[in-house]
């Protein structure tokens, strides 16, 4: 008998979410760099996708682990470690909100950019990233701010308004987004508020291509737009939708060049020090 569909997963294996993560490269190394990582830093980077983070940390001599729920996505960051000649970055199959397969207090440094923000059970996942954190040791996630004006949540927000409504019990991704949510849910963790700091922070997102093709591409490859679509294209909104995403990155790009495109987002940048 197949397995029952487990709808987070399949989300993110549809399409190819390598395709955006191309756009996201130089950010990610960015990010890595202001996080002080050094060689021989232990660090697991959850819902890691490709390796967006996690093969910047390995580039910098850290010992990475990834873990993600997508099998298409691990392969691809195995991969590139490989390519890479990266001995020192692996990624797994798991899922961050029971992560049986790490053991407790493994890890300096635990970081989930755009990652655990989409994982159900919001409960769940700080309790599995501090279980897995060594003490004196950090976590740091990277989520999308509800209603921020900048790309991503607008992608969301303008795809979730073409999407048929989730199931009842359904908490938004988006609510990790929100700073006293974030406390609430470390303090079922038994994190105390005065060890969690945020700060404003920003990924740029970078296409060889005008924002035209680089909405395409959001069309063809990533998950929650090509959902968007699919039930758009049912009901004859298609147009509506792809009228509204070529207006977002129209007016978004910073770049002056025709053959690229150049868009920032803005996200609430977690640090825990436990
Ligand atoms: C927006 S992508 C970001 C990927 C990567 N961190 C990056 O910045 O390129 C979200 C990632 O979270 C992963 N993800 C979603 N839910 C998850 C869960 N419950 N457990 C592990 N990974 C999950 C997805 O498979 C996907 O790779």
């Amino acid at each position: 008998m197949n397995a029952p569909m487990n709808p987070n997963k399949a989300l993110w294996e549809k399409g190819d979410f390598t395709r955006i993560a191309k756009s996201m490269r130089e950010s990610g190394e960015a990010l890595i760099q202001r996080l002080g990582v050094s060689k021989g830093l232990k660090v697991l980077d959850l819902g890691c996708g490709d390796g967006t983070t996690a093969i910047p940390a390995a580039k910098l001599g850290a010992e990475v682990l990834g873990v993600d729920i997508a099998s298409n996505l691990v392969a691809a960051g195995n991969q590139r470690a490989e390519e890479l000649g990266l001995a020192n970055c692996r990624f797994q199959e798991g899922d961050v909100t029971n992560l049986h397969q790490v053991p407790d207090q493994a890890f300096d440094l635990v970081v989930s950019i755009f990652g655990a923000m989409f994982a159900p059970k919001p409960f769940e996942v700080p309790k599995e990233m501090v279980r897995v954190t060594r003490p004196g040791g950090r976590i740091i996630m990277g989520n999308w701010i509800p209603n921020d004006p900048t790309l991503v949540a607008q992608i969301l927000k303008i795809s979730s308004a073409y999407t048929p409504p989730p199931p009842e019990g359904f908490v938004s991704p988006m609510t990790w987004g929100i700073e006293s949510n974030v406390i609430e849910r470390f303090a079922g963790a038994g994190v105390p508020a005065q060890k969690i700091s945020f700060a404003r922070d920003t990924f740029v997102f970078n296409h060889p291509g005008s924002p035209i093709a680089f909405v395409d591409e959001f069309r063809k490859y990533y998950g929650p737009t090509m959902n968007a679509f699919e039930a758009a294209e049912k009901n004859g909104r298609a147009a509506d939708l792809q009228k509204e995403l070529e207006e977002l990155f129209n007016r978004q790009n910073q770049s002056s060049r025709k053959d690229a495109t150049s868009i920032p987002a803005t996200f609430l940048r977690v640090t825990v020090a436990l």
